[in-house]
Parts: structure tokens; sequence; C-alpha cells
């Protein structure tokens, strides 16, 4: 890999602090970092390197159980510092002053990837100065990159207008969209799954599938979210994207290639024909009990914590089939999966046993204890004809051992190899925003319902 550095807005954050140190120092570990590999910190706190170094060390220690010294020191040895405001264009050049000095200190010239952990409303003004500073430019054969995390916008104008100003200063080819969920070991796996397998391949169409569900059921709540949670509600917080980008995985046409760009077409092709209806009878929101008294929640508060939705797909091979889906917080349990319905056999001569049938169903599990498994029919041990539903299981864990890499680590080890594929291209990004936007309009006419936290089947009060 060529070599990097690594520069963090909102390094002093939570989400650098939770996710991004253990996912780098991991990396470090499994030796999947450059070998000339440094990480500047940039951010509005009065630290310095050193303090910089010391937060570093503390949190990888708190998130990484046994972590070795040895690697740690080589990844503290080369991070550094930066402050700057982030809509203050002098510190733009301090930090353009910073990295030609490291280049010219190191005698390398590198790639540089800034990952941007900050308040979206940040986005626009950081896009703009780093265009103009000239960070934004490729030179000398080295790249500079753009990882963004979500959300891409608060709805479909605003993202139509980050995406403007992003285009301003930077190629598609230089701007990775995060979607941590695309990085998830099952997720990767969803189109292996399909396009490998004949038995399902064959029947991954309206004519066998009856219909198709995808849940994201989280056991915790919003935690100390508040503001955030309030301006998004599990609509824009889950279904938007992550749910999207599962629906699109899963129904997507077959690839010409492995290829980044071959896969994020099809996917781009696929969510054209995404519709999520509107009728009364498919929408159903609802909030947990307690949520009014969350940090930073308006004690009247009609921000929704769950909701369950209708999708269809309006091409050759899905039209009539429905996608349903349900995401909420304080569900009791945490579960992800996607499940596929089959239509019911026309065993007829199993006469009087019939009544018993149930469908065939798929579950892809994609966390926690990820799974593939399929629900079957078979005949009781017995002398009269009777059936018995039973499961067939492949187990990640047990099958292969050990840990996948986590979603960060995998996200952080693609951008610098420069492979988009697991990122959200600007076409697909758009278009999640124009499915969700028709119902973003009417979203508060539907009525809110209230449930107990800790029950994954959602009983509205
Ligand atoms: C994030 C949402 O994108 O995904 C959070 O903002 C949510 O609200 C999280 O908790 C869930 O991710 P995971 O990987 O824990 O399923």
């Amino acid at each position: 890999m060529r070599p990097t550095v690594f520069v963090i807005f909102g390094v002093t954050g939570d989400l650098t602090e939770r996710k991004l140190l253990s996912a780098l120092y991991n990396l470090a570990r499994a030796k999947k970092l450059p070998r000339d590999f440094y990480i500047a910190g940039f951010a509005r706190r009065a630290w310095d390197g050193d303090v910089l170094r010391r937060r570093f060390e503390e949190a990888i220690k708190k998130y990484v159980p046994k972590c070795e010294a040895k690697i740690l020191r080589m990844l503290l040895h080369k991070v550094f510092y930066v402050r700057g405001n982030f809509e203050e264009q002098g510190d733009y050049l301090k930090l353009k002053e910073f990295l030609d000095g490291l280049e010219k200190r190191t005698g390398s010239h590198m790639d540089k990837v800034f990952y941007l952990a900050v308040a979206p409303s940040y986005y626009p003004v950081i896009f703009e100065e780093l265009g103009k500073c000239g960070l934004a430019q490729c030179c000398r054969g080295n790249q500079s990159k753009l990882l963004i995390e979500k959300p891409f916008g608060k709805d479909l104008r605003s993202a139509v207008r980050l995406n403007k100003i992003l285009q301003r200063h930077f190629e598609e080819s230089q701007i990775y969209r995060i979607d941590h969920y695309l990085a998830k070991e099952p997720v990767q796996n969803i189109l292996a799954f399909r396009f490998a397998n004949g038995i399902f391949e064959h029947l991954w169409n309206k004519k066998y599938i009856k219909e198709i569900r995808i849940t994201v059921a989280e056991k915790i709540g919003i935690e100390s979210r508040g503001g955030y949670y309030e301006q998004s509600g599990v609509l824009l917080d889950m279904v938007q994207n992550h749910i999207l980008q599962l629906l699109a995985l899963t129904c997507m046409e077959e690839p010409l290639s492995l290829a980044a760009e071959s896969i994020r077409d099809k996917k781009a092709e696929l969510l054209k024909y995404v519709r999520v209806s509107l009728d009364k009878k498919d929408v159903k929101k609802a909030q947990y009990l307690g949520y009014r008294k969350e940090e930073k929640v308006s004690p009247k508060s009609a921000t929704e914590t769950y909701a369950a939705l209708k999708f269809s797909i309006g091409n050759r091979r899905w039209r009539g089939v429905p996608v349903f889906v349900q995401s909420g917080k304080a569900l009791g349990e945490k579960l992800t999966e996607i499940s596929v319905e089959f239509m019911m056999p026309r065993a007829q001569f199993l006469g009087d046993a019939r009544h018993e049938l149930s469908p065939n169903v798929l579950r892809l599990r994609i966390q926690p204890n990820e799974a593939i498994l399929l629900d079957f029919q078979v005949k009781t041990p017995k002398f009269e004809t009777e059936l018995h539903l039973a499961e067939m299981r492949f187990n990640y864990s047990s099958h292969f051992g050990g840990a996948a890499p986590e979603a960060y680590e995998r996200i952080i080890f693609d951008a610098l190899a420069g492979n988009q594929l697991l990122f959200v291209r600007a076409d697909s990004a758009i278009r999640q925003w124009q499915i969700i936007s028709r119902l973003q309009k009417s979203w508060h006419k539907y009525p809110l319902g209230f449930y107990k936290p800790g029950k994954l089947g959602v009983e509205l009060q």
C-alpha cells in the first residue's frame, strides 16, 4: 500500500474514540496498514500531540482487550495534532503546511485520507475549504480521499446540495460515503450467496418468492444521542440508508463482474424501481415509552423510534412481491435479519396433513450470531403422516472460527486500498433520499403509537 496520512477531522469526538482507534490498532496488528502510515488529528480543542497520543492510548486500551504495547507504540509514534477551526480558512492552510512538511521530513509523497468524524452541519464548509486550499487535488500520482459518515444530508434537497459542493472539488473516485452495514461480513456475503448457489439463484424472483422482510431491531435506546435522534428518528437513522442498501443487495440484478462499479451500477439500477407505500395500513410508526424523558429530547417529542413500512419493486423480477421492513430502538433484543419467504408448495397428495404446511423461509442473519437458516418440512417419525418444520443452519463462527474483521476495520482498509465497493455512490445516495422523501413529506400525518421498551414484537399501546 502507498504511504498514507490519515487525517481525522473531529479527532476529539466520540466516534474516533469508540470506533476508529480500535479499528486502526487492529489493522496495525494484522499488518494491514501501509508501512508509511501517519495519523493527523484536526480539531478545535487546545490539545497538542502529547495530549492526543495519551488520549489515543487510553481509548485503545479501553476498547481493545489485551492490546500489545509494541503495536501501540508503533502506532502512537506517528500520531500528530493540528489545532484548527473547521470554519477558518487559515486553519486549512495550516493543515496543508503541516502535511507538506510531513512529506518533506519523511521524503515520501503520500495519499491523504480525510476522515470526517464531525457533525454533518460542518460538511459543506469542510468540503469547500479542503477544495479551496488545494487539499482535494491529487498530485504526483498521489490520491486525496474523503471518508464521509452518515447522515449524508437531512432530506433530498440538502443531499443534492451536498453532492454539488462535493463534486465541485472532488471526483466521485475520491469520495467514500460510509454505510457501515455494507462492511459487515454477512452483508458482503449476500451477493456471493445469491449468485453462487444455483438452488437459490434460480428461485430468486416473484415466481417463487412470496415476500421479503428486513428487520433491524436494536436493544439499546438512543443512549446519549437525543440531540441528533430528535432530528432523524428511525426513518432517517436506519431506513433511508442501511435498510435500503440491504434491500438493494438482496434484490439487485447480477453484476457484470466483481468490480466495485459493476456492483454499484446494479444497486443504483434496482433502487430506481423501489417505491415505498404511503397507504395508512402499510405505515406504522411508534415511540418507546420513556423516550420523551431521555436527555435532549423534547417532552412532547413526536419522533418515532420504531417504524414498519412496505416497499415494492416495480421491475420484472419483483413486481408484486412486497418487501416489509421494520426497525426500532429499545426492542429487547438486537437482531438484523433478511428473511425470504418462498411460495407454499402444492403438495396436494399430503391431504389432511396439508393444513400443517408452513412456507420455506430463508433467513440471512446479519447479527448477532451471524448465520444462514432455512426452514423446511420433514415428516415426523410416527405412524401418521405429520409434518414438522425443521431448520438447516449455517453458522459463520462455528464454520470459520475466529472473528471476521470488524466493519470499521474493513472500511478503513478498503479506503486505503482504493476499493469503493462498500461505499455508497452519489446516484444511490440521492435515489435513497428520493424514495424516502415521498414519505417524509407526509410523515407527520401518520399516527404515532407507543410501545414498552424491551419487546421485539412491537405491541402498540
Ligand atoms: C447507526 C445509527 O448508523 O447504526 C445508530 O446511527 C445505530 O442509531 C447503529 O444504533 C447500529 O449499528 P450496528 O452496527 O450496531 O447495528
